[in-house]
This record gives C-alpha cells, structure tokens and sequence, in this order.
C-alpha cells in the first residue's frame, strides 16, 4: 500500500507484470505525458487484487478513488443502459474520476474472473504532487 511518502517498492515484482503496468499507463491518453520517474513510482505503489465474474468493480454515480490496470480477464462498460466497449488486459481504467475530482462516469463489470492492479487516489495524487513541488524547487 501507498503512505504519503513511503512506497512499498515493488510490490508488483513479476517482471512481465510491471512490463504490463508501464505499457498501460504510456498507452493511456490522460497518463502518457507523465515522467518516467513518475510511473516507476505508480508501479511501485500499485497492489494486486481479484475479482470474480459479475462482479461490479465501479460504480456509475460514486465517489471513486482507485485507478485501475486490467492484467487478466476482460471487464464491460456500461453507462445507464447502454453499453460502451469491453476493455482487455494491458489497460487503464477508472482514472476519469480521480484525474478530474467527479464521480464515476460508468460502471463496470467483471465478465470474467480478473486481476487487477490498483492505486488509490492518495498514493497517486501524492505522487503527482511531489514531481510538481519538486519541479517548482528547480526553479
Ligand atoms: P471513471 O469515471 O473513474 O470510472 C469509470 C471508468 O470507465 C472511467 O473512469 C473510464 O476509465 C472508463 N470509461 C468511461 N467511459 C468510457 C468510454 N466511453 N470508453 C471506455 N472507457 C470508458
């Protein structure tokens, strides 16, 4: 888990699974302008979790406060009644909320049993907030 100032490094040990991490943030359009730096830290401040199929992972309309990585399995997202796309391993979600304070835009669903990696919105607004202090301490 992620204290203000005290990752636990390396939590996502495996390899191919920080291999897997690093690929969704660079690939994802709201995270791919961070630092190196900056998402080795959000690697390593990441947890692993499971869920089973039909499972909710996120909730339209809540309070949201974890980012997600897919690793295995495949989750659907849904707004209202309609459905939106179906994410596959290798992606990022559940970032709108986090990245912009609102509550969550859509809800998805496990369709399978998944692995996730997460971070909480503490751990990783800190770590944006120490890259920009750090930053402004250059200048
Ligand atoms: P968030 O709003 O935090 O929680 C629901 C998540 O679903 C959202 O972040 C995005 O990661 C994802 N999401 C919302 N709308 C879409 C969409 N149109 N296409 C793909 N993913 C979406």
């Amino acid at each position: 888990k992620c204290n203000m100032f005290d990752c636990v490094p390396s939590l996502c040990a495996h390899p191919r699974s920080r291999e897997l991490i690093q690929k969704a943030l660079l690939e994802n359009d709201f995270m791919k302008h961070l630092e190196a730096s900056q998402i080795l830290t959000i690697m390593d401040c990441m947890y692993p979790t499971t869920l089973a199929q039909g499972c909710c992972v996120i909730q339209e309309g809540d309070d949201g406060s974890t980012v997600y990585v897919l690793e295995e399995g495949s989750v659907e997202v849904t707004k209202g009644e309609q459905k939106l796309c179906t994410i596959e391993p290798g992606k990022v979600f559940g970032e709108l909320a986090i990245l912009y304070n609102c509550t969550r835009t859509a809800t998805v669903t496990a369709l399978t049993d998944i692995k996730l990696w997460a971070i909480d919105r503490q751990g990783f607004q800190t770590i944006m907030m120490r890259t920009g202090l750090l930053k402004h301490s250059n200048y």
